[in-house]
């Protein structure tokens, strides 16, 4: 899991870093965003600009500011269950419907510009208006595993597994066997937790398939699990 909590002592962003694999692999998937295109194959898969477009969209943009800026005092689920808080005995940190303006000055200027508690830092200097916008976009669905799980397959899985999580990412022409059609899976919520927490190799599959219980959390692994759901296609 990447520990974003270990210092907020200062109540700033200070202890607050990027968790280093996860930029990896984004750098890699804006690798091959920009890089060559791979020939083409016969199954379509995904266009680099639809992957662009797809890590574009605000709420998975503000999912990502969110995790690196916002879990370690709301928790992964905006609900305030999150190590800081009992580090500073706050309880208030659940993250509550407002409007879209009153997110926006709460995050801009802090919790005293408000009225509200000043261990809620102002952002304004450290994030962009643009980012800011993003995050609020995320505000309006950090309650909900579907949205939570769309944004951790969107940022760590769809090179492999494709945006429609149906095995035609950019990057499956690479690898036999193929990253597997998830929405056509027939394994069991229990089989998928242990795949992607041990990876392809524990589970007597392909080691390409990475393990993941290093860089995600449990939180996020259930959550991805939901969102794999939405995705089964009936047939
Ligand atoms: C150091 C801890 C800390 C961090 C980090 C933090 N907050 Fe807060 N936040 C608070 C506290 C404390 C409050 C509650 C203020 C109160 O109730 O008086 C709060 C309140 C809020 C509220 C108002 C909630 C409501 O329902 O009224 C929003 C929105 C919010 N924070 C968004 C964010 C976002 C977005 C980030 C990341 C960019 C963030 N916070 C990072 C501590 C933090
Ligand atoms: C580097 C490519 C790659 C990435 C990234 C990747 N996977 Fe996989 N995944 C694979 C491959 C390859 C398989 C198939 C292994 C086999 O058949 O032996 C697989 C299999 C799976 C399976 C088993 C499905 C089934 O029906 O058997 C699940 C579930 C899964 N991956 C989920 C994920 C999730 C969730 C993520 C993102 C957090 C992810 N994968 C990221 C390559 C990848």
């Amino acid at each position: 899991m990447c520990d974003t909590s270990a210092d907020v002592s200062g109540g700033g962003g200070e202890g607050v870093r990027l968790c280093s694999m996860r930029s990896a692999i984004l750098i890699i998937i804006l690798g091959l965003i920009a890089g060559p295109s791979f020939s083409s194959g016969d199954i379509k898969r995904d266009s680099r600009s639809a992957i662009k477009k797809e890590l574009a969209k605000p709420v998975v943009r503000g999912g990502i500011v969110f995790k690196n800026y916002c879990i370690v005092c709301h928790g992964e689920r905006g609900d305030g269950l999150a190590r800081a808080a009992k580090l500073h005995g706050i309880t208030n940190l659940t993250i509550k419907p407002q409007s879209i303006k009153y997110y926006n000055k709460i995050i801009r200027e802090g919790g005293a510009a408000v009225g509200r508690s000043e261990f809620m830092p102002p952002w304004g200097d450290e994030l962009s208006k643009e980012q800011i916008n993003d995050v609020v976009s995320y505000l309006m669905v950090v309650g909900d595993t579907m949205y939570r799980g769309e944004v951790v397959f969107k940022t760590n899985c769809i090179l492999c597994h494709g945006i429609k999580g149906d095995g035609k990412g950019r990057a499956a022409i690479l690898y036999d066997p193929p990253p597997a059609d998830l929405t056509r899976s027939d394994k069991n919520d229990q089989y998928k937790r242990m795949i992607i927490t041990f990876g392809g190799e524990a589970m007597g599959r392909s080691s390409v398939m990475p393990i993941w219980g290093e860089q995600l959390s449990e939180q996020e692994i259930n959550d991805v699990i939901a969102y794999l759901r939405t995705l089964l296609v009936k047939e």
